[in-house]
């Protein structure tokens, strides 16, 4: 693996980052249509389940730039996202298919992170170190991972492509994901605080 672990990471994860960036540019474009993944409700101590800034509009950004994301980096042969190797040659639909799937993970393991929070009793907004970073970097691997096991399991992949790309003698990768995920996650929230389009540094 040598030194391009760290690029390899990188390029095998970009449709679950640009996913995680995604419901900020969605809230921009589409600002009325702001209706609450939890509906309003409020769990038993009170408190929102998930909070306001949880909506379906960035739930649903998340998993189709994911799936558009994937399917473009398909495009570039010999890359991860090339599934020749994997017996999908002529299916662009199966990195698409995963891609969504990493980015709806990253929306759920973010939503499943605002839960969490919610309950912790802290506000929408607030900072919460290291869930706030890696709470898409959870979500996104597991969703992942049951869309290719269901994926190889329906014949349409040769062998299980979340295995082969992340686990075994491909560990490093999963390492290099937790330790530099929120390096970046810093870098890009201070920028997009910079540019105007979040409320907060982080
Ligand atoms: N967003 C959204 N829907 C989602 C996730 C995010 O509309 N499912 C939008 C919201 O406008 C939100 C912004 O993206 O304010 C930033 O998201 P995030 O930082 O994840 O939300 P927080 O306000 O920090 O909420 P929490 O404390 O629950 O993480
Ligand atoms: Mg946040």
């Amino acid at each position: 693996m040598g030194p391009f672990v760290a690029v390899q990471a990188l390029w095998l994860f970009l449709p679950a980052y640009c996913a995680n960036m995604a419901p900020v540019f969605a809230a921009k474009i589409f600002p009325g249509w702001k209706r609450p993944m939890d509906g309003g409700r409020v769990w038993r101590d009170g408190r929102r389940v998930f909070g306001p800034h949880k909506t379906w509009r960035g739930l649903w950004s998340g998993a189709l730039v994911g799936a558009g994301v994937a399917w473009a980096q398909s495009g570039i042969r010999f890359t991860s996202w090339d599934l020749s190797d994997f017996g999908a040659q002529d299916a662009a639909w199966v990195p698409t298919i995963l891609g969504f799937a990493l980015g709806l993970g990253a929306g759920v393991g973010d939503a499943a992170k605002s839960f969490a929070k919610r309950r912790a009793g802290r506000e929408g907004g607030t900072s919460w170190v290291p869930f706030d970073q890696l709470d898409f970097v959870l979500g996104g691997l597991l969703l992942a991972l049951a869309a290719a096991t269901l994926v190889d399991a329906a014949g349409l992949t040769s062998r299980n492509w979340f295995a082969a790309e992340f686990l075994g003698p491909r560990w490093p990768i999963l390492l290099v994901l937790l330790l530099a995920t929120p390096l970046l996650h810093f870098v890009v929230n201070v920028v997009g605080y910079k540019l105007g389009l979040k409320k907060v540094p982080w």
